[in-house]
């Protein structure tokens, strides 16, 4: 290290910045905890059948997808999950960030995106990195969707959430489609937190309301329900062969390992089985629940993602270190991520809760509230 580390000094300045504001981050060993923050939504995690007999002939890549990193692994599952999503082709990326990201090869300077104001960070960074305009409309307002794509120019791409991660609420999904058709724009869903959770077979929100052929492409992330790693955009071969030779998080990163595509088509396989009843059985037991908690109201939401409203962030972050002195995660979600005044605890449910473990985490807000 240099003598002068002018540049540490720089950056140690930076964070003392970050903990005067509160918002400092830091790294947490959360697995002795009772689980109330992770997006492992129906326990695939954590669940044996994914130790699979398989055995690859190697454990790396070795490569870009577009260089030593392809294999028979990886085309399979990219077939499975077209077929189960019934579009014509996937492609997998190495997460839901690479797969968000590379959207922004769709567009060209005179194409417009159109995103919703709460659409996630890693679609923002998609288009931030974009030479297309950028244009956002109001949460899940269908109605300012229309104003803003009557001001867009060229291909109009719009982005949305089927089920927002902060919130745990539902886009709605027919309207938006149908503006988008009226407007000759095209829909692209993030369905990170609806695969697994919605639908017959675990399908999505898209697939459980038939709205396929309304909608230009799905992304769908395997780090959640799936227990996973990777995503994958599923629409027509045209996109996928466009993304395979422009989406840049795709041609410059190194492939998932093969163990990894047969683990994903695994998971999609038990996801018609997995028990959706039990979940929402225990989401509508926190709800009932939630009526014992005075002082502090709940976000409206009938997902895994649920929202306990602490105004403040020195308020949030009290009561989720309070939670995990007592044996609890549940992670504070400070501003600016969330408008100031929405703080809140994000809590999120798992078949594997149990309704003893919402019984504690009720008890001991009311503790904290007191
Ligand atoms: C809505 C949404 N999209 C995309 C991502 C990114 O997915 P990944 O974690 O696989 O990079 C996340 C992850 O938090 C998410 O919540």
């Amino acid at each position: 290290m240099p003598a002068d580390n002018l540049l540490d000094d720089i950056l140690h300045k930076k964070l003392e910045h970050r903990k005067q504001e509160g918002l400092f981050r830091s790294l947490v060993i959360s697995r002795d905890k009772i689980d109330f923050a992770s997006n492992d939504y129906l326990g695939f995690a954590r669940s044996s059948f994914l130790e699979t007999n398989h055995t690859p002939d190697r454990f790396g890549a070795t490569g870009s997808r577009l260089i030593s990193g392809n294999c028979i692994e990886a085309e399979e599952a990219e077939q499975a999950i077209a077929q189960f999503h019934q579009t014509e082709a996937a492609l997998i990326f190495n997460s839901g960030y690479a797969a968000n990201t590379s959207l922004a090869c769709l567009a060209s300077k005179n194409d417009t995106f159109i995103a919703d104001e709460l659409i996630h960070a890693s679609m923002i960074d998609g288009i931030r990195m974009s030479v297309a305009a950028k244009l956002k409309f109001k949460h899940n307002n269908a109605d300012d969707l229309a104003i803003k794509l009557k001001k867009a120019t060229g291909s109009k791409i719009v982005l949305i959430e089927s089920l927002y991660s902060m919130d745990g609420d539902e886009a709605p999904l027919a309207a938006m489609a149908e503006v988008c058709r009226k407007h000759h724009a095209h829909l692209i869903v993030d369905e990170a937190h609806a695969i697994g959770v919605f639908g017959k077979k675990g399908e999505g929100l898209v697939g459980h309301l038939h709205l396929q052929d309304q909608v230009y492409a799905c992304v769908y992330t395997f780090g959640k329900a799936l227990g996973l790693h990777g995503a994958a955009v599923a629409g027509s071969a045209t996109l996928k062969n466009y993304l395979i030779n422009f989406a840049r998080p795709f041609i410059y990163s190194t492939a998932l390992p093969p163990l990894a595509y047969r683990h994903i088509q695994t998971a999609y396989e038990h996801l018609p089985t997995a028990n959706r009843n039990q979940l929402f059985d225990l989401i509508q037991y926190f709800k009932d629940a939630t009526t014992s908690v005075r002082k502090f109201s709940f976000l409206k939401s009938d997902s895994p993602i649920q929202g306990l409203l602490v105004s403040g962030n020195d308020q949030a972050k009290r009561l989720s270190s309070y939670l995990f002195e007592n044996g609890i995660y549940a992670k504070a979600i400070l501003s600016p991520s969330v408008p100031a005044g929405t703080e809140r605890l994000r809590i999120c449910l798992h078949t594997f809760n149990t309704r003893e473990q919402i019984d504690l985490l009720m008890q001991h807000i009311n503790h904290f509230a007191k």
